[in-house]
Order: structure tokens, then C-alpha cells, then sequence
């Protein structure tokens, strides 16, 4: 996802701003750009791409004197991954850098544009230094400008501006995603939208709060909230450049884990409106004549899709299969002109996907990918993407893409049903605020994840996991179980609950563990008899379910108990921590584990 540098002081600012967004690279990013003010100018310089073509942009350019910068990395959100819609962006006399999403954008681009402000980027993040401008030419003051701007943003943001009018100061706003500021013992001052930008540099920081906003000078540094002026609650800043990234977290996964909240609210942010689902990628045309729906991925971004084809088929009325994509190309599919072809992956590259995707392709059929990163092969390829926007994934396990995968697709299902009209708009807005909700319902509880710790003890061992589930909970009792393998190395297997007592429950016995889905709002009587089915054999019972359930040897007790996707969401979580903690305990390397690798290039 994006990043975020910026510097005031005499070192060499555009050294300082570079060597910040090399740190940040790790996030991902299509494009990225800096503006540097130095006595009266402002010089800018973006590129697509690598940051290396930055540099190499940037090679002429030098600075010697006392001045300030800003720096960004982009991942697309909205508009192209273009030199117009890299930041910072700017208006006559200042330049800003964001990251989020100002859900209101469009809104203010059209009071903005009646009032003749000209745009050269797609993108929301625009409107902002418009904002401002604006808000100068009526104030003649820059602090109140930025204020007035701040005030007018609906959505997530962390922004840095400078301006001409004002030489000496950054202003910076925070809300929703991450903003640090830090000085060093000089007095410079630095801005990162994580620590890893800053090591080495800043001594100590401040981690702004949502609502934060304020503007920073040389040796100076004053923050806002609501009209208060805030003490500085300054901490000094870790040195190590890995831990920082992992910030804090023992293991990169479980930083993706415990990341889900703020990834979701990207992956929705925008395209949930109040009535309706939209995606700036799609229009309903794209649809027209499509009968039928075939997915194709593997490994977990197929037990996404396998989870979501329930959706698709209950909620647009559509008939949806899902082919694990090394089984589909040697299959001789028969593929109809009707079908829309969707691949999902969270790399891009994944060989299986991508040669299943050019076989829809050569047979004429639309295709669309979900995927997590911008111009990978798959991307290229498709008719049209959605990005997931989870950010850089590290683990190897994958998490927060699984989220998002979810996320997209549970967005699309209803986005088809109201194209089709097989959902009234009633229905529809009451999915909309349940998908609202979805970033709450993934926070990770300290509470939650100590039981987790604790409970993880019991499960180091025996000869098997069988994790059940029915409906959309049996593809995430796949993905439960396939993350306990992937990193713990102990034999687990995803069941659908109904189908133990066809075989697989002659292997019930103290020794086989059942991790047992049991959601309150979908079937929760039909499971509830599974597993008293493996529980009258002695198998030992791990149960996650919002209803007390008392033949469980370990219960997990969970919140929500309303709708289907909210129970979802929150087993998923469990499910994540569940296999990090055994695997920690295991003494596994939770990231890299063996045999595995992050993306599947060949065969
Ligand atoms: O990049 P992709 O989503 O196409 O990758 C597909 C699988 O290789 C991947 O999901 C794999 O199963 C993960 N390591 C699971 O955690």
C-alpha cells in the first residue's frame, strides 16, 4: 500500500526523502514521486514504476540548503498507475501527499470544479490541495486554510502538504491511516507512515492519533484534535530496520493478521456507497450476456472463491462453479461464450492461474482477476481487475489477502444482484452496513489472542486436525486447516460437517482433533449434531461458536452472532491465530516454512 516520507532540515533533502520511501518499499507500490521546497521553489519529480526510475529522475537534481520535502509511494486505488496520478499532487502554489481514500472526493472535485479549479489526476487524493488553496486565497492564512481543508474530508487519510505561502512548515493530518513524526537531536524534523522510514534518522516520534492534525516547523512540532492543542507524547524510536517493519510483531504474519482491520477498510473504502456497491473498474455493460460464473485459483485464493460461490449463487441468483486451476487446464474444459471467467490470486503470478486464464481467453470468453498486485501478469492479461488491496504480503501463509479476496467478492456477489435485481435494495443496503462493520469484527482482542496462546498447548500433537464447517464456514475450515499444515507441519483437513459420517469419522478418537465451525446464523443445528456425532467417538472438540456448547474439551466463545459473514470474518481470525500459535510453539519459522514459496511461478 502507499507510503509516506517527509523532512525539514539542512541534510540532503532529497537524499532523506529517497532513502525514507526505499524503506517503504516493502509495502508495495506502482509509482511514487517527491516535491522538495528550497528557498523560494518547489521542484517535483514522479515515475511509474520501480523507484530506481525516481532516482534516476531525480540524478541532476540537488539540494544544499535549510528547506523540507515530501515523498509517496502509490498503489493504485484510484485512477491508473500514471506519472499524473503519482503525488504529490498539486495546485498553483502547493503540493500534497495522501494515503487512504477521502470518500467524499467526488463531491468536493464537483464543487471545486464549478468553481473553475482545473484537474489533472484521477485520483481523490487531489481535491485536497485544491481544498486548500481555496481555503488561502479566502483566509490569506495557511494554518486556518489547512484546518478548514481538514474538516471537509470524509474517509481515511494521512496527509503531508507544503505550500509556498508558508516556507517553513509541513502540514499533516491523520485519520484512519498510520502517520508517525519524529525529530533527532538537531532538531530536523521527520514524517513516515511507518517507523521503518524513520530509523536511523529521528530519535524520537509520535504516533498520531486519528483526528490528529497540525503543522511542524525546524525544532518544532504542534498537533491538534479537535480544536485542542495536544501534548507531545514523545517515545524514542527502535533502531532495527526489520522489527520495525514487522512493528513489533514477532513474526510478519502476525502483523498481516492483526493488519486486516485496516486493509479491509481499504478494500471497501469507495465502493461501498450507502445504496450501493461500485467499483471505479466495472461497469454494468461488462456483464451483459454473462449466464454463468466459473472461478479458477488455488490454494487459498480458491478456498476464497469456493467460499464465495455460495454468495454468488444465494445472492445474484447466478450459477457459479470453482476449479482448483492445475486441475481445470488439463481437464478439457468446456467453455461457453456465456461464462465470465474470474481468476483469483493474491500474487499475480501464480502459473497454474495464469495459464487457466489464457485458456478462457483463446476460447473467447470476458475473463476479470482479483488480485492483490498491479500489473502482474494476471492483471495484464484479464479483461478487467478489482485489486484486493491488501498491501505487501510477507508470510507465506497468507492471511489479510484472504480477507480482502473475501471482501471483493462478497462485494461483487451483491453488485451482480443488484445489476440482476435478484436482491432489493433493501437487502442490499442492509449488506452494506454489515460490510461496514467487517473492520471492527477482524480487530485482534488481547483477550482473544491469550486464549489462543494458552489453548494452543493442547494441540501440539495427536494424528490429525479435521476442521468442519458447513455452508460458506466449510471453504474456511479448508483455509483453517490448510494454514495449520502450511506452518505447523501437523497433518489438518477441511471437512465439510455433514460429510465426516461417510467415512472420515472411523478415524475419531481422542487423538484426532476437531476444530469445529459453528456459526449461530447459518445451519447451526445441523452442525451442532456433527460434532456431537465425533464427540460421542471421543474425538477431542474445539469449538468456536457464539453458543455455549458443552460437549467442547476447548471452547472458543465468539460475538457475533447476527449474519453469516460477520461470524465469518470473526473465525477467520481465530482460525489464523490458532495455527500461528502452534506453529510458534512448534519452534517453526512461521514466514518462510518448508518447501513452501510465496508465489508459484512454474508448474
Ligand atoms: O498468489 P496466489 O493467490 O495465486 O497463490 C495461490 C497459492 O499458492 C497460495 O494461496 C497458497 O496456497 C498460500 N501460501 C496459502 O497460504
Amino acid at each position: 500500500m502507499c507510503g509516506i516520507v517527509g523532512y525539514i532540515g539542512s541534510d540532503n533533502i532529497k537524499e532523506i526523502l529517497l532513502d525514507g520511501l526505499k524503506e517503504l518499499e516493502y509495502r508495495g507500490y506502482d509509482s511514487a514521486g517527491i516535491a522538495i521546497l528550497e528557498e523560494d521553489e518547489i521542484n517535483s519529480f514522479k515515475a511509474v514504476g520501480k523507484l530506481k526510475n525516481l532516482v534516476d529522475k531525480t540524478a541532476s537534481f540537488s539540494t544544499n540548503a535549510q528547506g523540507m520535502g515530501i515523498g509517496h509511494t502509490r498503489w493504485a486505488t484510484h485512477g491508473k498507475p500514471t506519472e499524473l496520478n503519482a503525488h504529490p499532487h498539486l495546485g498553483e502554489f502547493s503540493y500534497v501527499v495522501h494515503n487512504g481514500i477521502i470518500e467524499n472526493y467526488q463531491e468536493l472535485k464537483k464543487e471545486l470544479q464549478s468553481e473553475g479549479v482545473n484537474f489533472l489526476s484521477q485520483t481523490d487524493t487531489e481535491v485536497i490541495v485544491h481544498l486548500f488553496e481555496k481555503y488561502y486565497h479566502t483566509l490569506q492564512d495557511p494554518k486556518k486554510a489547512f484546518v478548514e481543508t481538514v474538516k471537509r474530508l470524509k474517509g481515511a487519510y494521512a496527509i503531508l502538504l507544503i505550500t509556498k505561502v508558508d516556507k517553513d512548515r509541513i502540514f499533516f493530518a491523520k485519520n484512519g491511516s498510520p502517520m508517525i513524526v519524529g525529530n533527532d537531536e538537531n532538531g530536523d524534523i521527520y514524517f513516515g507512515s511507518s517507523d521503518a522510514a524513520l530509523i536511523g534518522k529521528a530519535k524520537e516520534v509520535i504516533y498520531l492519533d486519528d483526528g490528529d492534525y497540525g503543522w511542524s516547523s525546524l525544532g518544532n512540532i504542534e498537533i491538534y484534535n479537535d480544536g485542542t492543542k495536544k501534548e507531545l507524547n514523545k517515545k524514542p524510536l527502535i533502531g532495527d530496520k526489520v522489527s520495525a517493519q514487522k512493528g513489533g510483531f514477532r513474526f510478519f504474519m502476525e502483523k498481516e493478521i492483526y493488519e486486516q482491520s485496516e486493509v479491509l477498510s481499504d478494500t471497501i473504502m469507495g465502493r461501498v456507497l450507502d445504496e450501493e456497491i461500485k467499483f471505479e473498474e466495472l461497469d454494468k455493460s461488462f456483464f451483459e450476456g454473462i449466464e454463468r460464473i466459473q472461478f479458477c485459483a488455488c490454494g487459498t485464493s480458491y478456498n476464497s472463491a469456493l467460499a464465495c460461490a455460495y454468495l454468488f449463487e444465494r445472492d445474484a441468483k447466478i450459477p457459479t462453479s470453482v476449479e482448483i486451476a492445475s486441475e481445470f487446464r488439463y481437464k478439457d474444459p468446456l467453455l461457453q461464450k456465456d461464462t465470465l471467467f474470474i481468476v483469483i490470486s493474491q500474487s499475480g503470478e501464480t502459473a497454474d492461474t495464469l495459464e487457466a486464464l489464457k485458456m478462457a481467453r483463446d476460447a473467447g470468453l470476458k475473463t476479470l482477476s482479483i488480485c492483490n498486485v498491479d500489473n502482474s501478469s494476471i492483471v495484464r492479461i484479464a479483461d478487467r481487475t478489482l485489486l484486493t488491496r491488501a498491501g505487501i504480503e510477507k508470510g507465506v501463509a497468507s492471511t489479510k489477502a484472504f480477507a480482502t479476496q473475501v471482501m471483493v467478492l462478497w462485494m461483487l456477489s451483491l453488485y451482480l444482484a443488484d445489476i440482476k435485481g435478484t436482491m432489493s435494495r433493501e437487502e442490499i443496503k442492509g449488506e452494506i452496513e454489515v460490510i461496514r462493520h467487517i473492520p471492527k469484527t477482524v480487530v485482534v482482542e488481547d483477550r482473544l489472542h491469550e486464549k489462543i496462546k494458552r489453548l494452543s498447548k493442547r494441540y501440539l500433537h495427536g494424528h490429525g486436525f479435521f476442521y468442519i464447517g458447513r455452508d460458506i464456514f466449510y471453504p474456511l475450515a479448508l483455509e483453517g486447516a490448510l494454514k495449520l499444515k502450511e506452518i505447523s507441519y501437523l497433518h489438518a483437513e477441511g471437512y465439510p460437517a455433514g460429510e465426516m459420517k461417510h467415512g472420515p469419522i472411523a478415524l475419531a478418537d481422542s487423538e484426532l482433533f476437531t476444530i469445529a465451525l459453528m456459526p449461530k446464523s447459518l445451519h447451526y443445528d445441523k452442525v451442532k449434531s456433527n460434532v456431537e456425532e465425533l464427540s460421542a467417538r471421543d474425538a477431542t472438540i474445539l469449538a468456536i461458536s457464539p453458543e455455549e456448547f458443552e460437549l467442547a474439551d476447548d471452547f472458543i466463545k465468539t460475538k457475533h452472532a447476527d449474519h453469516p459473514m460477520s461470524e465469518f470474518f470473526e473465525m477467520m481470525v481465530i482460525t489464523q491465530l490458532l495455527a500461528l500459535e502452534v506453529s510458534i510453539r512448534l519452534g517453526n519459522d512461521v514466514d518462510m516454512p518448508r518447501n513452501l514459496a510465496k508465489s508459484v511461478t512454474v508448474e
